[in-house]
């Protein structure tokens, strides 16, 4: 079977759910691959060398430059914070490398038309950390629109909410645009943003109002907490989007969400019926149709298992994790790799909810709505 070696930059938070989901990735189903945790690179000698230890990579290294230069490695994967990631990515596409990234691949997304365009032109396959996706809840609720079940898209309400923000440090690099930070509309906004895209199809335009916390966590600050001259983000949004198909979209992100953990939600509506998902319990899907029996219309719980889409357990109802919903994204890389193809999302993809993105933040600024740029074809 083929070995497929990967660099993985940056063993932070998302470096160790990358290492349990390589480890978990093959055993859980055959990916046509092996897949060797060969190197760990992060900031210095000491942090490297104990992450690779506890992670369990072969190797550590400070020089991510030497990384993607060598020939043995197939796979690059960045999970440094996001002003790293260009540069990393350019590099590593140019070497021939197959490039996993964190989102946001940039926070720019000229930027990130010109990476994916150039790992085209390499013939690597390239894959960006939208990992809630991958949850078979939601590609079996993908499935239910796209293969008609649910009609015509109608509504689509989203949000992603969470308390981080309250007595956060504030020199962490997630503060502040100059040390890589997205925003919470970028941050988690881009989640259920990717979702959005996923089952709707492409967002056409939007309007949004966004705020930034007052020092002191007593309020939003002055001027609606208008985010770039000072280079601070925003930490809540609220955003209305129309989609290219006519349906329309409704979104709320926020770190000041007292009591909210990681709470990933949607609801989808079409002329044949509705879907709810709450990552809370995300093994199962809610789904009503319109078509039901009238003594019997309303939302049944459906749990998910290895009759829906990336199930892993005959047994629904065993639990599935973060590393889970990790491994199944690899899952899905590694057969791309293997096969040749195309993996989903890509650099493609994240261009276009980076554009997403900015178009949210100029749309708050202006206040007005504003067009999103069309996806460019691959070419
Ligand atoms: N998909 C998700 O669910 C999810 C969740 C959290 C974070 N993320 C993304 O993952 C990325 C990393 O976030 P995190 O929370 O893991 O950050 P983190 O701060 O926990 O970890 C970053 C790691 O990168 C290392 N690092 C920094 N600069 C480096 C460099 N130049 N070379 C090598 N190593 C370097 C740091 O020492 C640290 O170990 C971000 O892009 C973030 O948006 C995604």
């Amino acid at each position: 079977m083929r070995e497929l070696k990967v660099g993985l930059i940056g063993g932070g938070f998302m470096g160790r759910a990358h290492s349990l989901a390589y480890a978990l990735a093959p055993i859980a189903a055959d990916i046509g691959a092996t897949v060797t945790k060969e190197v760990l690179v992060d900031a210095t000698p000491e942090l490297a060398a104990t992450l690779a230890q506890q992670l369990g990579w072969r190797s550590s290294s400070t020089d991510w430059r030497e990384l993607v230069e060598r020939p043995d490695i197939d796979i690059i994967d960045i999970c440094t914070p996001p002003q790293f990631h260009a540069e990393i990515a350019f590099a590593a596409v140019a070497a021939g490398k197959h490039v996993f990234c964190e989102k946001p691949i940039t926070n720019d997304s000229a930027e990130a038309a010109r990476l994916t365009q150039a790992a085209l032109d390499a013939g690597v396959v390239t894959q960006v950390g939208f990992n809630y996706r991958h949850a078979p809840a939601i590609s079996f609720a993908r499935d239910l629109l796209a293969s008609g079940r649910l009609g015509t898209p109608l509504q689509f309400r989203a949000s992603y909410l969470q308390e981080v923000g309250f007595g956060a440090d504030p020199n962490r690099w997630r503060a502040s645009r100059a040390t890589g930070g997205s925003g919470a509309v970028g941050d988690i906004g881009s989640h259920i943003i990717d979702m959005a895209e996923l089952m709707f199809g492409d967002i056409r335009r939007v309007s949004a109002r966004i705020r930034t916390m007052a020092v002191g966590e007593t309020g939003w600050a002055e001027e609606g907490g208008q985010v770039d001259d000072d280079g601070r983000i925003d930490d809540s949004g609220v955003w209305l989007a129309e989609f290219a198909n006519g349906a329309l979209g409704s979104f709320a992100v926020s770190s000041y969400a007292s009591g909210r953990k990681n709470r990933v939600y949607f609801e989808a509506d079409g002329t044949k019926g509705s879907v709810e998902f709450n990552w809370n319990s995300r093994e199962e899907l809610k789904v009503s149709y319109v078509d039901e029996a009238k003594d019997h219309k309303g939302f049944r719980t459906i749990h998910t298992n290895n009759e829906h889409p990336d199930g892993w357990w005959r047994l629904a109802g065993l639990g599935t994790g973060y590393p889970e919903i990790s491994a199944i994204q690899f899952q899905k890389f590694v057969r791309a790799i293997v096969d040749g193809g195309q993996a989903d999302p890509d650099f493609g993809h994240a261009t276009h909810v980076q554009q997403v993105v900015e178009a949210i933040i100029a749309a708050a600024a202006s206040d007005s709505w504003v067009d999103v740029a069309p996806r460019q074809d691959r070419s």
